[in-house]
């Protein structure tokens, strides 16, 4: 790089946020950070915002100021949706690290894009709900969508040219009930599902790592960010997360990313692309000591939601908006100890099949849909279950 590359990050105090924070740290000589923002957190905002010292901070609750003294701040405090499009509208921005959780990405990453600024994109929801509109005005307006997820990261990566691409081959860990029966993840309680075997993540990706409906929310993801018709998107279970993906050119040569298991290396990609750094590499990749690798076909029965993303994708329009809505709604119910986890998949169906699709939707259209299947998969938890 040869200027600082000014960065703001949405969703600074999560999981993908404070990681990215540690490899900026690492990398202190070529990143100026614009605005840190996050949601209620704002203690630890400001704790960020003390070290990092950015131009703005933002956070939800207007009416909770952060803790400290205000007069010494060199920092504006801007509020919710308003703040976040302040920060979006900001065009001395090189690059948004669109980080924070669920549907709250989508309206933060349009506006980026309109004002020409480039993506990190963790946030998959956001091509979930709406990836027709967000790829083609990321088109439109010059401004690069960089994958932070691993595999799709991955992904990227491999692919020099995409025409000559026969298929994606996407890793999956298979979440903490992949040797479980189907009855025992019936029973499965909050503390088990938030159990994963190799990732360290926000709560409500880490319920669909179990569920493997965060596996169908990646195939959507990549069909938008890679333009590949979801019959050359396959899943392969792969525990050890050292794989990160894969794409199989049409000579039949397969190109993998692997590397250990560790968010910092894909947020670090995405955040210095193209160019790539030691930044936060704590240890050299050994075969050796790796020794095995494991693959086997997932489990359709076990995990429908693999086939439920499927179904939405190929159906495309409205129902990928559903499909997104329904299950986060789904999952925060499990959350909260109302529903168990395999209705979260069999809710999200059940919106699915009930959903009139509307093809080619205005952003308008869709922010409608999120918000009415969103009412009434809170209606049939709260009258039906
Ligand atoms: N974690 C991973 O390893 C991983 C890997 C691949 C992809 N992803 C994707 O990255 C995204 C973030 O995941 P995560 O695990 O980092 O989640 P997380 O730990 O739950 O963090 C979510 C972040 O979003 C903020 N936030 C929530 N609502 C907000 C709003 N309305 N406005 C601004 N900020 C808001 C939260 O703020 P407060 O905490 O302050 O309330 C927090 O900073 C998800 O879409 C996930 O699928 C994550």
């Amino acid at each position: 790089m040869d200027r600082k590359r000014r960065i703001s990050i949405i969703g600074s105090t999560g999981s993908i946020g404070t990681q990215a924070l540690e490899v900026i740290e690492r990398l202190r000589d070529k990143f100026e950070i614009v605005a840190l923002a996050g949601g209620n957190n704002v203690e630890l905002l400001k704790l960020q915002a003390e070290k990092f010292k950015p131009e703005y901070i933002c956070y939800n609750n207007k009416a909770i100021s952060p803790p400290g003294d205000k007069s010494i701040s060199s920092y504006k405090i801007l509020h919710g949706e308003e703040g976040l499009e302040q920060i979006c509208s900001d065009r001395s921005t090189d690059l948004i690290l669109v980080a924070c959780s669920g549907k709250a990405g989508l309206k933060p990453t349009l506006k980026a894009i309109e004002n020409g600024i480039d993506i990190a994109l963790a946030n998959k929801e956001t091509l979930v709900m709406a990836g027709d509109i967000v790829m083609k005005k990321a088109r439109e307006y010059g401004s690069k969508i960089i994958p932070v997820d691993s595999e799709h990261c991955a992904i990227h990566q491999c692919i020099k040219d995409i025409r000559q691409v026969d298929k994606l081959i996407i890793t999956a860990s298979g979440g903490p009930f992949l040797h479980k029966s189907i009855e025992e993840m019936r029973k499965a309680t909050v503390k088990e599902a938030l159990s994963h075997p190799r990732w360290n993540m926000g709560r409500k990706i880490t319920v669909d790592s179990a569920t493997l409906m965060n596996k169908g929310l990646e195939i959507i993801e990549a069909h938008h960010l890679f333009g590949m018709d979801y019959d050359d998107i396959e899943v392969v279970i792969h525990p050890q997360s050292i794989v990160h993906s894969a794409i199989e050119y049409k000579d039949g040569s397969v190109i993998a990313q692997l590397g250990l298991p560790s968010m910092h290396i894909p947020i670090q990609y995405a955040i210095t692309y193209p160019e790539r750094f030691e930044g936060i590499k704590s240890k050299s990749f050994s075969f050796a000591e790796i020794a095995r690798l494991d693959f086997e076909k997932p489990d359709f029965e076990k995990f429908p939601a693999l086939n439920l993303a499927y179904f939405a994708g190929r159906t495309g329009g409205t129902a990928t908006t559903c499909l997104n809505a329904a299950n986060e709604e789904a999952v925060f119910a499990f959350l909260d100890g109302k529903i168990t986890l395999c209705q979260i998949v069999e809710i999200t169906e059940k919106m699915l099949s009930g959903h009139k699709v509307i093809q080619n939707p205005s952003i308008d259209e869709i922010f409608a849909i999120d918000g009415e299947v969103r009412e009434k998969t809170q209606n049939y938890i709260k009258n039906t279950l």
